[in-house]
């Protein structure tokens, strides 16, 4: 079978199991709400690694909403690797004794606004060594909607295989998440092989991760960021390219170097959840994380993931098409010393004069005429909407 016809044959069974299983309402808010625009949340991974557990999972999900995370759009609490424990006789997964009933802690997540994730793979184990999905995926899917679980993350962990095979994996995965009925958001975590832009949306991915893991240093945000170019034709709502958790707040990046990384993955509309411990954010960290105006970048209703216009040496320009018509535009300076950058409006598709609004500074600067300039910090952006007269 040709892959084209395997793609279209996938989306069609996904179809019949919908109709088959008598869910239509479910299915129909599946395809057209989930995930429509990038998914907002937290991850255990990035600070907690195998340390997660119920207590931690339930203060992070307090510290959402005190913090002002959730009114600022953060939605899912996502558990990583470490959770799973021993299969029972009937093969039914269970948690390890960090988390003692699963089924409390995605109440208890849920009364206070929020939904649950929670973390497997195809292979017979994860990452970290922990039990993976293989051969019980229907069961696993069922678990997890027993749960109440609103939101998984499909880590291959396991050595390459062909791009068939991927596929297959995913596709038994999602199809079994869709014979539930629940609405869960499917995140697959492959590491961008095999070009997974092409063809994740195809077997039920919301997000793929475009590339291996991010790390707390501005030089490993930076690679994987600024080479994420390229890629926005495959994203739109309900599939996005995904270039990893945030790492803002963790502590290894200057304030800038977080500020570049927040706005980089505003501008690729990318997933954003955060990578920190909620529970110690600075102010900065907060305003960071929550800045309305960046926010509303990341979800624009259009959906745009926004490329690079411009690039001299360390110099790049980026920018995002928004549904009101405005360009947002993200000069950054990827050198280490302070250096004026200037957007042409021609580069962004705007001729003559343009207003222009920092985001960051909440700040309107002015009307331009042709082009804007402006001095950017090292490692540092300025952000701005452009909008034309
Ligand atoms: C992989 C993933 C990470 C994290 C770990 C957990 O490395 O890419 O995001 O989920 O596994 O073991």
């Amino acid at each position: 079978m040709s892959k084209a016809v395997a793609r279209n044959s996938a989306v069609a069974s996904t179809i019949l199991l919908c109709l088959a299983l008598a869910f239509p309402t479910i299915c129909a808010a599946q395809q057209t709400t989930l995930a429509a625009t990038p998914p907002m949340g937290w991850n255990s991974w990035n600070h907690f690694a195998d340390r997660i557990d119920d207590q931690i999972v339930r203060t992070e999900a307090d510290a959402m909403v005190s913090s002002g995370m959730k009114a600022a759009g953060y939605e899912y609490i996502v558990i990583d690797d470490t959770w799973a424990g021993q299969r029972d006789a009937n093969g039914n997964t269970q948690p390890n004794s960090k988390f003692p009933d699963m089924k409390a802690l995605a109440d208890y997540v849920h009364s206070k606004g929020l939904k649950l994730g929670i973390y497997s793979g195809p292979a017979a184990r994860t990452c970290a060594g922990y039990e993976g999905s293989l051969g019980h995926e229907e069961q696993d899917a069922q678990t997890y909607a027993n749960w109440g679980i609103d939101y998984l993350k499909y880590d291959w962990c396991q050595q390459p295989a062909s791009v068939d095979e991927m596929e297959a994996a995913y596709t038994k995965m999602h199809q079994a998440l869709l014979k539930t009925g629940r609405p869960i958001v499917f995140s697959l975590c492959e590491y961008g092989w095999h070009k997974v832009w092409e063809w994740g949306a195809s077997v039920g991915g919301n997000l793929w991760r475009t590339t291996g893991d991010i790390s707390d240093r501005y030089y490993a945000m930076a690679e994987i960021g600024f080479n994420q170019n390229g890629l926005e034709k495959y994203a739109g709502p309900g599939h996005w390219n995904d270039p990893d958790m945030l790492e803002v707040g963790n502590g290894g990046m200057s304030e800038d170097e977080y500020r570049t990384h927040m706005s980089l993955w505003a501008i690729l509309a990318a997933p954003l959840m955060a990578g920190n411990d909620l529970t110690q954010m600075t102010p900065y960290t907060v305003q960071l994380l929550t800045n309305p105006e960046v926010i509303a970048v990341d979800q624009d209703p259009l959906g745009k993931q926004g490329y690079r216009v411009w690039q001299e040496g360390p110099f790049e320009i980026w920018m995002k098409p928004m549904a009101d018509g405005s360009k947002v535009v993200g000069l950054f300076n990827r050198q280490r010393t302070t250096e004026q950058m200037t957007v042409n409006f021609s580069d962004i598709g705007i001729n003559g004069s343009a207003s222009v609004r920092d985001l960051w500074l909440h700040k309107d600067l002015g009307t331009f005429s042709g082009n804007f300039s402006v001095y950017v910090p090292m490692h540092g952006v300025v952000l701005v909407r452009i909008t034309a007269k």
